[in-house]
């Protein structure tokens, strides 16, 4: 399989895992970043996807290398942890404008090749947070959760197009974004974890290659927890 493959957010954690995966089964992989310096052997498009114009010109520039996305991993996210009392209009809408809205433009813009291509593999990255909550978290869970009801009615609105959407939730991963947490949070999370440990990032891209592979073709507005148990299954 040689597709083409958008993963954003694949110059580090589990984007980067997610890009690997792809690349090393035979995929011509693209990769947002945003600042420094991108991992090498990937086509690395830099991208803020809160910028509708940036993702316009990152699609160009990867059809113009690539030819049109047939596989996109809309990974990118952020967190602006705080409990209520305290969090700002700021923290909560631009923690959903990267991780809903952004998934949004990506998809939109991915979706014009799809529809043409007549099939297409989307995958959204998610969080075990957006169905299970957390407290300190509202802006997060929220916009983790609404990715699962963005992917379901793109599933039903476009299955007849052969273009799948799938949910992949990770619990908690080793990656940049949970190494703020203290040592006290980590170990409170793992006892709650049945498998008792964190995910490495590879964990969950093997779930998303899975849903993304000729395996998956009947699979779509699926929600699948990679998890270690933490939600069962919701
Ligand atoms: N780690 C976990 O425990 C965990 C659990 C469940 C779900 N997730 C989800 O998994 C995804 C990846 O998380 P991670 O742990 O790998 O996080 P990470 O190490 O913090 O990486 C986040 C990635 O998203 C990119 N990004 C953030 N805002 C962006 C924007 N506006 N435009 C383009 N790219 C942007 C970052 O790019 P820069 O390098 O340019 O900042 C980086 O590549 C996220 O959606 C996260 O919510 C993570």
């Amino acid at each position: 399989m040689s597709r083409s493959v958008l993963v954003t957010g694949g110059n580090r954690g589990i984007g980067l895992a997610i890009a690997r995966a792809f690349a090393d089964a035979g995929d011509k992989v693209a990769i947002t970043y945003r600042s420094g310096e991108p991992p090498a052997g990937f086509l690395a498009v830099k991208c803020d996807i809160t910028d509708a114009e940036q993702v316009e010109q990152a699609y160009k520039e990867i059809e113009e290398n690539h030819g049109p996305v047939e596989v996109l991993v809309a990974n990118a996210g952020i967190t602006k942890d705080q409990l209520l009392m305290r969090m700002s209009e700021e923290d909560f809408t631009s923690v959903i404008d990267t991780n809903l809205t952004g998934t949004f433009r990506v998809v939109k813009r991915a979706n014009r090749g799809m529809l043409r291509a007549k099939k297409g593999r989307v995958v959204l990255i998610s969080s075990v947070v957006g169905l299970y909550g957390s407290p300190g978290q509202a802006n997060y869970a929220a916009s983790k959760a609404a990715l699962v009801g963005f992917a379901r009615s793109l599933a039903r609105e476009l299955g007849s197009r052969n273009i799948t959407f799938n949910v992949v939730a990770p619990g908690f991963v080793d990656t940049d974004m949970t190494k703020v947490l203290t040592d006290e949070q980590r170990a409170g999370i793992v006892q709650q974890v049945p498998l008792g440990r964190y995910a490495q990032p590879e964990e969950i891209a093997a779930a998303v290659r899975f849903l993304a592979s000729d395996d998956a073709s009947y699979i779509t507005g699926a929600v699948i927890p990679v998890d270690g148990g933490l939600g069962m299954g919701h």
